[in-house]
């Protein structure tokens, strides 16, 4: 499973590619418009698509399909590892439809259940986001989405990845993977909880006040 981080930070983008722990970055409007500040969110995006290698989702604004098609090409423009990220609402099916017909990759956000995620398909995205964490805020099971999404989409060998969005802990991060996502998009704070497990600090203590038992007969590398 590929890990994107879910950000506009671009320190926090910056610490992720720097420690090799992401393959692509997904922002959103809340995100962007926290992030930039009284700057571009443009010129923020075009930051964020120069720190990382793989993909940037950028999310249209308008409502409309002619809107959200223009808003499209214009931020696909800005950088060549953007994804224009379009809302599941018909007027963003008909934007995605024309988008990925001239070869830009479309990632469907505000996926809630799996139909919604097949017609996301059918529409031409590269990429279909089911937004977990809301479901389950509602009671629901939203990771069920994922693993349906997962059946649906290897029963009928439809290409579209399935985007796993709006985990909020590291367990969100594992269901994600054991039910098929090709990818989790996730917050820093997320990333970092998931990298640590106190067994391996209190490992690394007791390693390293071991070896310096040995005391004068160990020198560093390098030391005279
Ligand atoms: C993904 O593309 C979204 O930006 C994100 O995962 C939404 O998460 P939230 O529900 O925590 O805002």
């Amino acid at each position: 499973m590929k890990i994107f981080l879910d950000t506009a930070e671009i320190a926090e983008i910056r610490w992720a590619v720097g420690a090799g722990l992401i393959d692509g970055v997904t922002t959103n409007p809340t995100l962007l418009s926290r992030a930039a500040g009284a700057g571009d969110p443009r010129d923020l995006l075009q930051e964020i698509c120069g720190a990382v290698a793989g993909p940037v989702s950028a999310e249209v604004v308008a409502v409309d399909p002619d809107g959200m098609y223009r808003e499209g090409k214009e931020l696909a423009r800005l950088a060549d590892n953007i994804v224009v990220k379009v809302p599941m609402l018909e007027e963003g099916l008909v934007a995605a439809r024309r988008l990925s017909a001239d070869g830009i990759d479309v990632n469907v956000t505000l996926v809630f259940s799996a139909m919604q995620g097949l017609l996301a398909a059918k529409a031409g995205a590269a990429y279909v986001s089911p937004f977990v964490g809301r479901l389950d805020d509602t009671g629901q099971d939203g990771m069920e989405v994922v693993a349906q999404l997962r059946t649906i989409f290897r029963t009928y060998e439809v290409d579209a990845q399935i985007l796993a969005a709006s985990l909020r802990h590291p367990r969100h991060a594992l269901q994600a993977a054991l039910a098929g996502a090709d990818i989790a998009t996730l917050p820093a704070a997320v990333l970092r909880q998931m990298l640590l497990h106190p067994l391996t600090d209190r490992g690394v203590d007791q390693f390293l006040s071991d070896w310096s038992k040995l005391g004068h007969h160990v020198q560093a590398e390098g030391t005279p």
